[in-house]
């Protein structure tokens, strides 16, 4: 069992509805997060992350579970570290050079950074969608087919099919392109291709899926078809998705988790987090005086 994180901040113990100074909050290293950052079934954990590209500090001191089965959002004003800290989770920053990761990270209890981890198997097991659909320039069933092949997951090309038509179904898109599946990926609209993206990140059973800003370049009914399908996907899988949407939080998440400048302020149950915010940035922000 992991060491929780020391609450070093008397200001927060036992008296949340006064938080700290914002000015004194934002300058500490040693700050409390308040509501409840842990869940007694962590698919995922992070325990006292720092990350830094050169020396510039992007993410202080935050510990944060992913509860299993959960949809947990991530919301706060631009450049707080949301995808910062979302790419810790699959060692994605591992790819920029400038960008160093302090903590402890586990996937079920199992380090994701030990030295023996294959970073390309972790994130086959924590996928990711980002903010713009990026399908591969092949065809829309290859973009599906190519995970499950590279990792070995069908036996021949009948499995392989399977694969290719359950992940598109559950992405909700195998009727609209059951018709043209050796057409480019590129060729479909960008509700389409973000669905695409999705049943290619399904295709390969991840346990967690990383989703950032996954609707931000879509329309309002695109948007809803990604919002009805994590809801949807939440029954078989945990999601950490970022959002810029405060109604999208509120619609799809469990849990909200609110950054600051590379800080996690408050996390707690979405209703509450929305509906009675404790920290005085949370409520701030919620409330459109700033971000
Ligand atoms: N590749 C990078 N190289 C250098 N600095 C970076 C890099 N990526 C992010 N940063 C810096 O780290 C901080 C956090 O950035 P990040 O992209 O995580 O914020 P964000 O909350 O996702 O913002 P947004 O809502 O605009 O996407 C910012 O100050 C940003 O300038
Ligand atoms: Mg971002």
């Amino acid at each position: 069992m992991m060491e929780r994180v020391q609450q070093t901040d008397t200001a927060g113990i036992g008296d949340v509805k006064r938080p700290l100074d914002i000015r004194e909050h934002v300058e500490r290293a040693d700050y409390q997060t308040i509501g409840e950052p842990f869940s007694g079934d962590a698919k995922m954990t992070a325990r006292n992350v720092n990350v830094y590209y050169d020396e510039k500090q992007a993410i202080t001191n935050v510990s944060l579970d992913i509860g299993r089965n959960e949809v947990i959002a991530m919301i706060g004003p631009s450049g707080c570290g949301k995808s910062t800290f979302l790419r810790t989770l699959n060692r994605m920053n591992d790819i920029i050079p400038a960008c160093r990761v302090e903590g402890e990270f586990a996937l079920d209890g199992e380090d994701i950074y030990g030295a023996d981890q294959d970073t390309v198997l972790l994130r086959a097991r924590v996928g990711m969608v980002f903010q713009k659909p990026n399908p591969f320039p092949k065809s829309i069933y290859e973009n599906v087919a190519y995970g499950p092949r590279i990792h070995g997951l069908a036996h021949n090309k009948a499995e392989l099919d399977e694969i290719v038509e359950d992940s598109l179904r559950r992405a909700s898109l195998f009727n609209e392109v059951k018709d043209q599946l050796d057409k480019p990926g590129t060729g479909l609209s960008g509700g389409q291709q973000q669905r695409l993206c999705i049943a290619r990140a399904i295709a390969v059973s991840p346990e967690v899926i990383l989703m950032d800003e996954p609707c931000s370049a879509l329309d309002p009914i695109a948007t809803a078809r990604i919002e009805e399908l994590i809801d949807e996907l939440r029954e078989n899988y945990t999601i950490a998705i970022v959002t810029h949407s405060m109604q999208q939080a509120a619609r799809v998440s469990q849990r909200t988790a609110y950054f600051h400048m590379g800080k996690l302020i408050e996390v707690g149950e979405t209703k509450q987090i929305f509906t009675m915010p404790k920290h005085e940035l949370t409520e701030n922000y919620i409330t459109g005086r700033f971000g």
